[in-house]
């Protein structure tokens, strides 16, 4: 049996040695163990003093590019290879992923983040902690909870009522927690409701552990904890980073005074130590790097979403794919296809073992003749550093005032002479810390489009971003459009295998591309002020919103092109006690090979409570040959129809025809079955506070009325008209039985309203 620790030693233990290690208790047999960042590739500090710089380790495609893949599979994948790394360098927890909801386009971590949907996020998180926990590496699942931007992160009031908070931005958390089990999780930095998350109860114990049953850890984000002995309280086990000397000193005057049960403090420490126990397991592991790299070009070909792919006067099919057989003369233009944007900055930022850019992999895909022009400027490093991925750090630089005329020049002129023109632009300064200002692209890099656009006709955009890019005033001029996010190390050759056709792109977009910024469900209420952030768009975040208000956008959720085409036939949904199945049969139509994204939305036009039109509850990644017809099956389980009802305090199915729509986006439905669906059985107590309606769709309160008002049939009093009157009693339904005791003629006295209270409920 472990000897019995001090209160100072459990003290020790619930904060960190340092940046990345926990305490180790030597006589208790504790050792220390590594944290490290996380979450597309391991991150470990290998000079103390170079907080910037890791040792080399594989750079997979930041969230923002794995969530369009849309396969669960691919990214269990990626979690086994990270698995595989954070073994070989003897690290025992990878703090990732990140899963909070991307709320706006302007979140600064939007790159780190899966989804503006929970069930996408939570889907694919949770394979990817299955695949790094089988390596006996535990993952930490953060930020827990409502981080949806930078703007005073540290500060803010996650403003958000009650059923938002469950059906959206704790349902990614709850998928996680429940199925993967992760051996962490991480606070994060905000407040919900004005509470800080590292010290809120209610979400740490009674949520996490009471309602879910988590039994890991929870540990700080880096320097969120305000109050340690509030933390430890509310069921913080691992304050980050360490050491934390003075709030272990606070952590045992408490116990000492009685302030902090010191049953607490042992329950947090003795958590920390089953971690530190359960990574012992992990062996020591010498991963294939070039493996690695090619996992991480096949996530990210699988990332890649083609937006647009138009025919050209006198050709069949669209401008895309190029051929590799064919000469002639290609233009590659902007400097990130030779000084790539692969991931953003901040605590993700990596050291990759190698980094392929896009120029090179073009040139080595094909015969044509490939020519190189800037087209604008990069701050000061054109090079292809490995530090260049967070992208340039001086904004002036590339600000619309200082467009360079003579590179824009020369690109034009290289357009002009070229058969295709290949564009590379995008997003400069995605860190975390710092959300974003607006979601166009750079001057410099419009006027290249524009430029380019108007001296060849086949010219070919391809974005590089963590975030949303709002493409409504320049993508009319381009017949071919790729959004190629972030997409890590290997994502240079990601991109050449889909504009070759050695890919045929299948990513489909995880958040909605809106026309203009303003037009986006959280504009009005996006980063809030003096210390508060009113989330005021409610349930209707990302496409819920823009569905809602029936609002034109640049590209939905859920869309994206193939260089195949695809054919749905007739859904078929039943319903049984676990939910949902829904089958329908999807056919390759066109002549290539390719991978279709089947998306299941479910909606219930009948609900008696405000709801989205439509939400994402299942969908398939499935590879179909050319001319085959695969029958795919979504399963929706019975949970997942349910919304949080603040009356009760609990999930409901509720009961009615749900309308099952398959199809290839959020805005491209093929097929649509209704199926009944059996709710949940429940009543809400009748009291004088419910209202004559909510009273009258009871069926025992409406016979308790019918009785206390029976006897005012026939009489002459204004009351009586009322009841007779169907007008009149519309007007009625909405008043409080309570209100009605001062009516003229009402039989409804303090003493009368008990006794039906008490009818009803009996
Ligand atoms: C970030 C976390 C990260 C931690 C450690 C914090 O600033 O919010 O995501 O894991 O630093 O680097």
């Amino acid at each position: 049996m472990a000897p019995e620790l001090s209160v100072a030693e459990q003290a020790a233990l619930t904060s960190g040695r340092d940046a990345w290690h926990t305490t180790p208790i030597e006589h208790a047999g504790i050792p220390a163990i590594t944290v490290t960042d996380g979450p597309h590739g391991v991150r470990q500090q290998a000079d103390p003093a170079d907080m910037l710089r890791g040792r080399p380790a594989t750079c997979f495609p930041p969230a923002v590019a794995t969530a369009s893949t849309w396969d669960p599979e691919l990214l269990r994948r990626m979690g086994e290879a990270l698995g595989e790394e954070c073994r070989s360098m003897d690290v025992a927890v990878l703090l990732g992923p990140g899963i909070n909801l991307k709320r706006s386009p302007l979140g600064g971590r939007n790159f780190e983040y899966f989804s503006e949907d929970p069930l996408l996020a939570g889907l694919l998180a949770t394979e990817w902690v299955l695949g790094l926990q089988s390596h006996d590496v535990g993952a930490c699942v953060k930020h827990f909870a409502v981080n949806n931007q930078e703007t005073d992160r540290m500060r803010v009031s996650a403003d958000v009522e009650m059923r938002t908070l469950r059906e959206m931005y704790l349902r990614a958390f709850h998928r996680v927690v429940t199925r993967a089990r992760p051996w962490t999780v991480m606070c994060a930095y905000n407040k919900i409701n004005g509470v800080y998350a590292s010290q809120d109860p209610w979400l740490l114990t009674q949520v996490l552990r009471g309602e879910w049953g988590y039994e890991g850890v929870v540990m700080s984000d880096w320097g969120a904890v305000a109050d340690r002995v509030a933390a430890v309280a509310a069921g913080l086990d691992l304050t980050m980073p360490g050491p934390d000397d003075s709030g272990d000193k606070e952590l045992e005057s408490a116990v000492g005074d009685g302030a902090l049960d010191r049953r607490l403090l042992a329950r947090n420490a003795a958590r920390v130590a089953a971690l530190v126990g359960k990574a012992a397991a992990r062996r020591p592991f010498d991963y294939d790097r070039d493996a690695h790299h090619a996992l991480a070009r096949e996530i990210a070909g699988r990332a890649i979403v083609l937006l647009k792919n138009d025919a050209l006067p006198g050709h069949v099919g669209g401008l895309l794919p190029l051929d590799p057989a064919g000469t002639g003369s290609i233009a590659v233009l902007g400097e990130f296809a030779r000084t790539p944007r692969y991931q953003g900055g901040g605590s993700s930022l990596m050291n990759p073992t190698r980094l392929d850019n896009a120029l090179d992999e073009i040139t080595a895909a094909t015969r044509a003749t490939v020519r190189f022009a800037p087209g604008y400027p990069v701050g000061g490093a054109a090079g292809g550093a490995a530090g260049a991925g967070q992208g340039p750090l001086d904004g002036a630089l590339l600000d619309g005032a200082l467009l360079d005329g003579a590179l824009l020049d020369e690109a034009g002129a290289l357009a002009a002479c070229s058969d295709v023109a290949l564009v590379f632009v995008g997003s400069e300064h995605e860190t975390e810390g710092a959300d974003a200002a607006s979601i166009d692209l750079p001057a410099a890099h419009r006027a290249l489009i524009e430029r380019v656009a108007a001296a060849n006709p086949r010219t070919v955009v391809i974005l590089s971003n963590g975030a949303v890019l709002a493409t409504s005033s320049w993508d009319a001029a381009v017949p071919a459009l790729i959004e190629a996010w972030l997409l890590g190390q290997a994502g240079g050759g990601a991109i050449a295998d889909v504009l070759f056709g050695r890919v045929n792109p299948s990513g489909r977009l995880a958040e909605t591309i809106p026309l203009k910024l303003a037009d986006h469900p959280s504009y009005l209420d996006f980063p809030g002020e003096h210390g508060h952030v009113r989330y005021g768009e409610g349930l209707f975040v990302g496409y819920r919103g823009f569905d809602a208000r029936e609002q034109e956008v640049s590209y939905p959720f859920g869309f994206g092109l193939s260089y195949t085409t695809f054919g749905y036939g007739e859904a078929r949904a039943v319903s049984g006690e676990h939910g949902l199945e829904v089958r329908v049969p999807v056919t390759n139509t066109g002549r290539r090979d390719g991978r279709e994204v089947v998306q299941l939305y479910v909606g219930l036009p009948d609900s008696a409570v405000s709801r989205a039109r439509r939400e994402l509850k299942a969908f398939a990644s499935v590879a179909i040959e050319a001319g085959q017809t695969v029958e795919v099956t979504l399963a929706v389980a019975r949970d997942d129809l349910g919304y949080w009802d603040t009356r009760l305090g609990r999930w409901v199915v509720e009961g009615g025809d749900y309308h099952c729509h398959v199809g290839a986006s959020s805005r491209d439905l093929r097929t649509t079955a209704v199926v009944t669906v059996a709710g949940d059985e429940f009543r809400i107590p009748l009291t004088a506070q419910s209202t004559l309606g909510e009273w009258l769709e009871d069926p025992r309160g409406a016979q308790a009325i019918a009785q206390a008002f029976g006897g005012l049939a026939g009489e002459d009093s204004p009351m009586a008209a009322f009841f007779a009157d169907p007008t009149m009693l519309m007007f009625l339904r909405a008043t409080p039985l309570a209100r009605m005791g001062n009516f003229q003629g009402s039989p409804l006295t303090t003493e009368a309203i008990a006794k039906l209270v008490a009818a009803a409920n009996d």
